[in-house]
């Protein structure tokens, strides 16, 4: 394979395809075109619906999508501008994810598929993820190459893949209990920080002056698994020590040890991982992604090792519909199309 059929060969087929995502608590519409630009990226956010819970409420996200999917799509229109009647496809999260929030995005897509004529492509969420990589004004030979690894890291999931084209996933590893945000999201939680959780810690890790204490790494082995599980468990513990509450000092601290136990293995295994399977591309997504400190560790470690990171901008990390063009277009391209019988898939793998 010549390095360029290793790459997405997608740059300049002017393929405008508009993506919907309403898999979790983001409301959001997006116009790609060439897999690559970004025409519009709209994202209505539900995290003030739901930050009194400290968590995400199924119904109440639900009904939140219902609320905002036709205004999200209208504005994703006026910004998109002339490019809207080029629109080849229109492209749609089908899973994983709640349920009723897929479904609103789902029969939305497909309500514009049947009046407009557009074909419908149904994109994984987590391939998403991945492909937000590609959506980069870098130009065509400092986008990822193939065979690549690539490690997702959200509020549900936490995977590491292989992957030898555009649409071919291997799984190689993935949390056998809590996903990396979800421990982000747990342990705020602990320690009395805000909601969603990944921010907050890494604001309070910014804070702390002590930089010793060290908190648990599991490493199940060598295996190219994660667990967070006993991570949060040991903090539960330091926090009921003391009483239910920490001094902010502490807090800092316990935010800060917590941020470098995840962000060390989930670097370390990446790494490892590139290096076994003996590719040069590395990719890194979802929300997590968005955590400075870990994304300046792994370019860090993949320069060390003449390794090639791609990380999405921190707007492409976190819940967008951007990132479902860009995979919703490899898939148009590869004639992956879906019926009018598409319905919500909310355990949808990536790959076995
Ligand atoms: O990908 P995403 O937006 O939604 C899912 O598909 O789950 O990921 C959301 C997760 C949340 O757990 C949130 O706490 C985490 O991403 N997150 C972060 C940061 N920003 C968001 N985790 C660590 N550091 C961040 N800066
Ligand atoms: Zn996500």
């Amino acid at each position: 394979m010549s390095t360029d059929e290793r790459r997405v060969a997608s740059s300049g087929d002017g393929i405008v395809v508009l993506a919907i995502e309403s898999s979790c608590d983001e409301t959001a519409a997006a116009v790609v075109e060439d897999g690559r630009r970004v025409l519009a990226n709209v994202v209505a956010s539900q995290v003030a619906l739901h930050a009194p819970s400290g968590g995400i409420v199924p119904e109440v996200a639900a009904r939140a999508h219902l609320r905002w999917i036709v205004p999200v799509v209208e504005r994703a229109r006026d910004e998109a501008g002339a490019a809207w009647p080029r629109i080849a496809a229109v492209a749609v999260t089908e899973g994983p994810g709640l349920a009723g929030s897929l479904l609103v995005g789902i029969n939305f897509a497909k309500a514009l598929a049947v009046a407009r004529g557009w074909p419908l492509v149904p994109v994984n969420h987590l391939e998403g993820h991945i492909h937000a990589a590609w959506l980069t004004d870098e130009p065509d030979d400092r986008t990822p190459e193939f065979p690549l690894v690539a490690l997702v890291v959200s509020g549900g999931h936490t995977i590491l893949v292989e992957m030898d084209g555009p649409l071919d996933y291997r799984l190689l590893g993935r949390t056998v209990d809590d996903a990396a945000g979800e421990a982000f999201d747990k342990v705020a939680r602990l320690l009395g920080l805000a909601y969603p959780g990944g921010p907050a810690i890494m604001a309070a890790a910014g804070e702390a002056t002590d930089r010793r204490m060290v908190l648990p790494r599991a490493w199940l082995r060598g295996s190219y698994d994660f667990s967070f599980s006993g991570l949060k468990t040991a903090v539960r513990r330091m926090v009921e020590q003391d009483a239910g509450t920490l001094a902010r000092s502490l807090v800092a601290e316990v935010a800060w040890a917590f941020q470098e136990s995840v962000v060390d293995v989930l670097v370390t295994k990446t790494i490892r991982a590139a290096e076994e399977r003996g590719v040069r591309s590395v990719v890194l997504g979802g929300g997590v992604a968005a955590n400075l400190v870990l994304r300046e560790r792994l370019a860090a470690a993949a320069a060390e090792r003449g390794l090639l990171l791609h990380v999405p901008a921190p707007e492409f990390c976190t819940d967008n519909a951007a990132m479902v063009g860009a995979a919703g277009h490899a898939r148009f391209r590869a004639g992956l199309t879906g019926g009018l019988d598409l319905d919500a898939r909310p355990s949808l793998a990536l790959a076995g």
